[in-house]
């Protein structure tokens, strides 16, 4: 095929031949040595919903706010409602609420502590979320022999239809053992309640894991980039370890009308300590013990990513910059197997584009930015040559 085109290749395809060997070789200079290079990314996709309005930066929109960068610091003492401090060796307890979907025995079925948890919020209705995640991103088989477990976190629904979901959900618990589920209504301003279960059952259930993911159900995530070019199980297991799309120097959103709105009241500080988008965020299992015990001493914030800021910068943590800032996207990134086979996430995904894409990356995530370039170089032949 290959062979055939390029003997009958016009004057004008040789140069287009060489032109894409040209631009191969600057794909590849910004793919690899750029970014390691700057630390900054090559390509944009369009924020979706997340990265519209959810935070005032104080350096874009100082003039508004009236506040120049890094001239006040996050003032956590208002946040402050029990200085009293947990001692290390008392019990974790299961936290406010209690289970009516648990998992308690995942982690200790395995003979060695798992390498990754996922804990990926949902919604009782996102039933075919729940599914095209099973069969993508969140199979076990992406590292069977590491130890890999997946747990969808829900809250319970309301009225009638609640209970025609909750029976949907407890068959559904059944056939995949994926589920953990607590008494307290699941609605946008409960989600940091979510959350914290999610690192609640890590830090009881399981505190040996070595990381955790925190997600959503409308994620792409890269597990195997994750697993193995991030964390890596070949080298050392980090401790105090916590990673994301950083977020520094954000102001509260105080405009009523925003999803993304922090009253006064709530978080009286002009400036939120660095944080990791919700979207995707990655920390050590030693964490989740740290992490839920001092968000007893923290008054409770709806943002849950803001939240988990505000309890890592009371623990003296900051998090981590990823090595690439490009790895962890809480906007959508134009689908390309080489972008996607170079990323951990991006974000906002039909369960059908997710299972259409990961099929995709599947078969072509060997050479993917070769490949991508030679369909595109034979989209563009076929295209010139046609007369
Ligand atoms: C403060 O925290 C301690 C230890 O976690 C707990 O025993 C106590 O009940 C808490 N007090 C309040 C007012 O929440
Ligand atoms: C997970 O992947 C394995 C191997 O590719 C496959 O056999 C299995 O059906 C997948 N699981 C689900 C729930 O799709
Ligand atoms: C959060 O859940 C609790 C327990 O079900 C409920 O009482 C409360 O109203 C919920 N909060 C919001 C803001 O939905």
């Amino acid at each position: 095929m290959q062979w055939r085109r390029r003997h009958c290749c016009t004057q004008a395809a040789k140069v287009l031949y060489l032109l894409s060997l040209l631009g191969l070789l600057i794909f590849l200079v910004h793919q690899v040595w750029l970014p390691q290079l700057t630390g900054l990314p090559w390509w944009r996709g369009h924020p979706v919903v997340y990265g519209g309005d959810k935070l005032q930066s104080t350096k874009a929109k100082s003039n508004t706010i009236g506040l120049s960068p890094l001239q006040e610091e996050p003032a956590l003492d208002a946040l402050i409602i029990n200085s009293t401090r947990t001692q290390p060796q008392e019990l974790v307890t299961d936290g406010p609420f209690a289970y009516i979907i648990n998992e308690p025995d995942k982690c200790s079925e395995g003979t060695i502590p798992p390498f990754l948890i996922l804990l990926i919020a949902t919604e009782a209705r996102q039933v075919e979320a729940r599914n095209a995640i099973r069969q993508t991103w969140g199979n076990e088989s992406v590292a069977p022999a590491l130890g890999f477990i997946r747990l969808f976190l829900l809250g319970k629904t309301a009225g009638e239809l609640g209970l025609v979901q909750q029976k949907m959900l407890e068959s559904e618990s059944r056939r995949y053992h994926d589920i953990i589920q607590q008494d307290f209504l699941d609605s946008y301003k409960n989600l940091t309640v979510k959350t914290m279960m999610g690192i609640n059952w890590v830090a009881k259930h399981c505190p040996n894991a070595a990381y955790v993911m925190k997600t959503d159900s409308d994620m792409f995530v890269n597990t195997e980039y994750l697993i193995h070019k991030l964390l890596r199980p070949d080298q050392e297991r980090r401790k105090n370890y916590f990673t994301g799309n950083n977020m520094r120097g954000f102001a509260p959103n105080r405009n009523k009308n925003s999803k993304w709105y922090m009253p006064p009241e709530s978080y009286p500080g002009n400036k939120y300590p660095t944080f990791c988008s919700g979207t995707g965020y990655v920390f050590s299992g030693d964490l989740a013990c740290k992490i839920y015990r001092v968000s007893q001493q923290i008054r409770y914030l709806h943002l849950e990513d803001v939240y988990v800021g505000v309890c890592l910068a009371q623990l003296g943590i900051e998090p981590t910059p990823p090595p690439n800032e490009f790895l962890f996207n809480h906007w959508r990134v134009s689908y390309s197997s080489c972008k996607y086979s170079h990323l951990i996430t991006s974000h906002g995904f039909h369960p059908n584009e997710l299972l259409k894409y990961w099929h995709h990356l599947q078969s072509n995530k060997h050479n993917a930015c070769i490949n991508a370039l030679k369909e595109r170089m034979s989209r563009t032949h076929s295209h010139r040559l046609r007369p």
